[in-house]
């Protein structure tokens, strides 16, 4: 019997909406039923690194279930950008006691967690992010409550953009992958929705708007993720970007397409455009009921395989059952759009 392990959990990566309901089931299962002895640790992989923990214990996950960000915190912390970096995570597990660790995030610390599964750490994975581009999971959660604050943005910026007869560019959060803009998309009604899987043409952007308008509409959104970017002209095959620096990761930081592609389509077609950057407004705040419900199925199924000693697997949404897939089949691949919901999109356009 199982009856005194010492389980970590951590949260890495961006924060995102559903993290509570995950960290609430893993602690109440995990102590209620398995007895076992919960810890969580702080910022993410910067929380084994430096051996920083508490503990997690019934009260500590009491009224959380509503609210957002995340009670362990998070950070990008890559170990491989640390001296020993993985040597260190391993030796740490073994000198703070643990007999398990729970890794809630996205493709990065998912692949830390893979990493040091393959050093022979006992790691089970729950995917988290609002960006939706796990491989082997339906969805991961964060992603609905994120859609449904881009839906009520572009609900209010109908308002606005028809009563200024106005054209407004939307961007939206996603990195490399355009989930968020083709569901808040078509939730939100976009007249035009650009994705990074399928590089843009501006006059084919252009033509769509000044279809729309001179069938008698006076304004137009457009929602633009985060990592979409030209097919050509001076920017073809480029990201719009902050700046050139990259994060602990390798990742650029994606930004300023919105702008961009406002005054290049005021420009172009006359008509008055604004841009609107949604930002980590997409992050924060409650969850939704799916993401609730979601989080607390993957929390149970996480604290489940630990107690099975089922450890390297990541649990995952596939059709309406919980599963676990080997953690490496996570992370392998990006999950990007289907064409086949991209060109449902497109029916709305123009
Ligand atoms: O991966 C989640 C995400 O919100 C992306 O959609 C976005 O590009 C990135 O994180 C923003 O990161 P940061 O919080 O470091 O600005």
């Amino acid at each position: 019997m199982n009856m005194s392990l010492k389980v970590g959990v951590l949260t890495g990566g961006g924060d995102c909406p559903g993290l509570h309901p995950v960290i609430r089931a893993v602690v109440r299962k995990g102590i209620e039923v398995y007895s076992y002895n919960m810890i969580g640790l702080y910022h993410g992989w910067a929380g084994l690194l430096d051996k920083k923990s508490g503990p997690l214990d019934l009260r500590a996950v009491s009224g959380i279930l509503h609210r957002g960000g995340t009670i362990l915190g998070t950070s990008r912390t890559n170990p491989a950008k640390v001296d020993d970096g993985y040597e260190k995570a391993k030796k740490n597990f073994k000198e703070m006691g643990l007999d398990a660790l729970i890794a809630i995030g996205g493709e990065d610390t998912l692949g830390v967690a893979n990493k040091l599964g393959k050093m022979g750490l006992h790691i089970v994975g729950v995917p988290k992010t609002i960006d939706n581009d796990l491989s082997a999971t339906d969805f991961t959660f964060g992603f609905d409550t994120s859609v449904n604050i881009i839906m009520e943005a572009i609900d209010r910026l109908h308002t606005t953009a028809e009563s200024h007869d106005r054209v407004m560019v939307v961007e939206v959060m996603g990195r490399h992958a355009g989930w968020l803009a083709v569901y808040g998309g078509i939730a939100g009604g976009g007249d035009v929705i650009l994705i990074p899987e399928e590089p843009f043409e501006l006059d084919k952007i252009c033509e769509l708007i000044k279809k729309r308008h001179a069938r008698g509409k006076n304004f137009s959104i457009v929602v633009a993720s985060e990592g979409a970017q030209p097919k050509e002209g001076a920017a073809g095959g480029e990201f719009f970007t902050k700046d050139k620096s990259l994060d602990a990761f390798g990742h650029v930081k994606l930004g300023g397409i919105g702008e961009a592609l406002a005054k290049a389509l005021e420009q172009r077609t006359g008509f008055e455009t604004r841009s609107v950057v949604l930002g980590h407004i997409q992050r924060g705040g409650s969850p939704t009921a799916f993401d609730r419900v979601l989080g607390t199925r993957f929390g149970i199924a996480a604290i489940d395989l630990v107690h099975k000693n089922n450890f390297g697997k990541m649990v995952a949404l596939q059709g309406n059952k919980i599963v676990a897939v080997p953690l490496e089949k996570a992370i392998t691949k990006l999950k990007t759009v289907d064409k086949e919901l991209y060109d449902i999109a497109k029916v709305f356009f123009g």
